[in-house]
């Protein structure tokens, strides 16, 4: 269960320096820890963050019958005794990726059934993308309510025009249509960075995905996939989150271990910010900055837009930036909550609706006592506190563990003063 007791302590206005490299991206690691199902000889997946989403996933892996050993970054994961076991409500409700799930499971047992994944703090959060794509890949949903029961007896390829972009949904689909010999097709694909990497690991276990990065895919099924190894991609999210972490202390740090052109559209409201930046291939490079200014409007959409993932970390850099500036959140209704942590430490804020609202700055935040309320938002607090005066006290960060590894030893290295308390 999420440790609810522990807490952020920040020292505000340190100068950040130095060099980070970012963790294996969450979002890749899920899916393809759950891909790793769809066969019965074993896997070896590297770069895998230490965080406890991928901590509660392998839990659940073990009342699967899966046997899995996760040391250093590397998983090894022996799926040959998979079989459908009882899988506790709590901990399928801990997280929304346990749908993920339910392709593999399809694949390999032609079932799934096991405990409705839950609501969400971001809102409403429906899976009727992903029930729509199992059933035209020939599945039939039996239950969706307490448990989300699924069947499938007659496999079949289909042409799947998905209901909404949606990222696991897409993945489940990708994932079922691996095992679904013939040709099928998704089109409204998700084009995520994870996606990709979900396809590229599908294609060293013996499947045949085209369209990678596009809006298009289609995908060879065969009968078996095989097990293999794989590197899990770098994650551009909490690369973002360092180089607003550098902005906003006008620091200077070095963010590597990701590919830059993975984040085009947040270079590009960087620009419009007034950003002081150089980037590799594989590097970016955050320096001391002069004045920043507002953004028209921070538009969240699906990837190559700018990530939703990213809207509230960015949002800090706006109150340190000169003007009004707008931000549209089309993808969740419940994104805009954190702004009035933000409000609290000084931030001027106006919440127009669920989905949009205005950020006029500069202002000069205080360090006061603010929750975390969700993965994101809490790493956006954590960004107001390194640039607040004062000290700045953070409560449940379990949200931050679920998807950063080790946030406050690498920021402590990069010079921030930030502390893990018990409260
Ligand atoms: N949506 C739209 N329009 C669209 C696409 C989606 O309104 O064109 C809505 C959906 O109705 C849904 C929401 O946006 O309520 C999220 O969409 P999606 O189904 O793509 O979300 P997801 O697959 O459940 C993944 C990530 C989230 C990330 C979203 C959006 C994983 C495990 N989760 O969720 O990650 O916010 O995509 O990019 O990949 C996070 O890492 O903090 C996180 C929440």
């Amino acid at each position: 269960m999420p440790n609810t007791t522990q807490k952020f302590l920040v020292q505000g206005g340190k100068t950040l320096n130095g060099t980070v490299t970012v963790s294996g991206s969450k979002n890749a690691a899920l899916p393809i820890l759950c891909a790793a199902l769809l066969t019965g000889e074993t896997c070896e997946i590297t770069n895998v963050p230490d965080i406890n989403d991928i901590h509660n996933l392998l839990k659940l892996f073990s009342h699967l019958n899966v046997k899995t050993d996760f040391q250093d970054g590397t998983v090894h994961i022996d799926a040959s005794g998979l079989q459908m076991g009882d899988v506790p409500k709590e901990l399928a409700c801990l997280m929304r990726a346990s749908i993920l799930m339910a392709g593999p499971l399809i694949g390999r047992l032609g079932e799934v059934k096991m405990p409705f994944p839950g609501g969400c703090v971001l809102g409403k959060r429906p899976i009727h993308a992903h029930t729509h794509a199992l059933k035209e890949l020939g599945a039939e949903v039996i239950d969706q309510t307490k448990l989300l029961h699924i069947k499938r007896d007659k496999p079949r390829n289909a042409r799947i025009i998905m209901p909404e972009v949606s990222v696991t949904g897409t993945e489940n689909a990708l994932m079922l249509a691996a095992v679904t010999p013939g040709k099928t097709e998704i089109r409204l694909a998700a084009a995520e960075p994870h996606v990709q990497d979900l396809c590229h690991f599908l294609n060293k276990m013996g499947a045949k995905i085209e369209g990678i990065g596009t809006h298009f895919l289609t995908i060879e099924g065969v009968s078996e996939l095989h097990g293999t190894k794989h590197a899990i991609t770098g994650d551009y999210l909490e690369a973002g989150t360092f180089a607003i972490a550098g902005l906003v202390t006008r620091g200077d740090i070095k963010i590597q271990g990701i590919q830059t052109s993975q984040l085009d559209s947040f270079w590009e409201k960087l620009e419009e910010a007034n950003a002081s930046y150089e980037l590799k291939s594989d590097e970016i490079h955050i320096k001391p900055n002069g004045k920043l200014n507002a953004i028209q409007n921070l538009r969240t959409s699906v990837y190559p837009s700018f990530a939703t993932d990213l809207q509230a970390p960015f949002a800090v850099l706006l109150t340190q930036a000169e003007g009004e500036s707008n931000i549209f959140e089309t993808l969740f209704d419940g994104r805009l909550q954190y702004l009035y942590e933000l409000e609290k430490m000084g931030a001027k804020v106006e919440v127009h609706n669920p989905h949009q609202a205005t950020i006029t700055g500069p202002t000069k935040l205080m360090g006061v006592p603010i929750s975390s309320l969700d993965l994101r938002a809490g790493a956006a607090m954590v960004l107001a506190a390194l640039c607040a005066e004062g000290t700045t006290e953070i409560s449940n960060i379990n949200y931050i563990d679920r998807g950063y590894e080790n946030l406050e030893g690498k920021l402590t290295t990069l010079g921030a003063s930030i502390e893990r308390i018990e409260s």
